[in-house]
């Protein structure tokens, strides 16, 4: 039995507690807001990371740290809150214990900047163009030097039954790039938790072979093909295409390759089979 702090018990990190403590783990996890009614075995800490004295009564002694935390905004401030004070002041608290934590830390495909429409992978250059990719990479860095056995899974956009960004995007008029091609790159939910939990695990056991993996499903696609497929599916207006210059951004195609080899299979390998289950008759009302 492992002492496991989830830092950021969102809609990732709530279910993956769960999964901790359903697997004999002793649990605790930090989000800002009240916990839910029932706690679940999980042992609750309702603070703010971004201010250092409310972290006091958090205890020290973990084992491993799932880090997950989101910005409150999409600014560079909001980033700089979330995945610098916040983390620090998370990581300066840790400190006290004995021995650090081995951390795993949530991040994102926007670490590469890559847009020639070309396969990326764990040993691609990570040189973000964005200040959230700039932000979430000084965050990787400063786990990998901190952490005893460090992990970085950097997801690619997550979907799922609570991420219904681009259903509703497809209710408004919509224009798309067709071509050249603008790859995207996707992960259902459930999958991410999974993931999560797969290489927690393999993290206490000390068994992965990497520090770094990509969390994308098995499917790049062009944006506009995957939005053309989602609109009929869901019984909703086709996006307008758009014909781009030749030299227009063609976005990148994240190779889930190591991920695999791994051993981790995926519920969900493409979008369709991820969005099938989440669209009802309701969708295209
Ligand atoms: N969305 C995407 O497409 C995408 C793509 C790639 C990677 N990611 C990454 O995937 C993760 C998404 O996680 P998620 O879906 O579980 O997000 P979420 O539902 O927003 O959960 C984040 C949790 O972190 C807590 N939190 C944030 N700041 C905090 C602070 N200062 N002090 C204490 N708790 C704090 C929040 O607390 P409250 O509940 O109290 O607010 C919330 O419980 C993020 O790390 C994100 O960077 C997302």
């Amino acid at each position: 039995m492992a002492n496991i702090l989830v830092a950021g018990a969102g809609k990732l990190g709530l279910p993956l507690a769960r999964l901790l403590v359903a697997a004999g783990h002793r649990v605790s996890a930090i989000r800002r807001s009240d916990p839910p009614p029932v706690a679940e075995g999980i042992h609750w800490y309702c603070l703010d990371l971004e201010e250092p004295a409310s972290l006091a009564p958090l205890a020290r002694d973990y084992d491993q740290a799932v880090i997950i935390l989101t910005p409150a905004s999409r600014s560079p401030e909001g980033y700089e809150r979330a995945y610098q004070h916040a983390q620090d002041n998370l990581l300066a608290h840790l400190d006290g214990s004995r021995t650090r934590p081995a951390c795993l830390f949530v991040s994102a495909t926007s670490v590469y900047a890559q847009d020639d429409g070309g396969w990326v992978d764990e040993t691609s250059p990570a040189e973000p163009a964005s200040y959230n990719g700039r932000s979430l990479l000084a965050a990787e860095h400063r786990i990998l030097e901190y952490s005893p056995a460090p992990l970085v899974i950097r997801f690619a956009g997550i979907y799922g039954p609570a991420r219904r960004r681009l259903l509703d995007q497809l209710r408004k008029p919509l224009s798309i790039q067709r071509s050249p091609p603008l790859y995207t790159n996707r992960v259902h939910q459930d999958d991410c938790i999974a993931i999560l939990d797969f290489l927690a695990a393999r993290q206490r056991e000390g068994s992965n072979r990497h520090t770094i993996y990509i969390g994308a499903d098995h499917c790049p696609a062009p944006k506009f093909e995957m939005m053309t497929w989602l609109a009929e599916a869901a019984g909703l207006a086709a996006p307008t295409p758009v014909d781009a210059p030749d030299d227009a951004p063609r976005g990148k195609r994240c190779s889930n390759r190591r991920l695999l080899d791994s051993g981790y299979a995926f519920r969900y390998p493409g979008y369709r089979e991820g969005y099938a289950g989440m669209l009802n008759p309701a969708d295209g009302e």
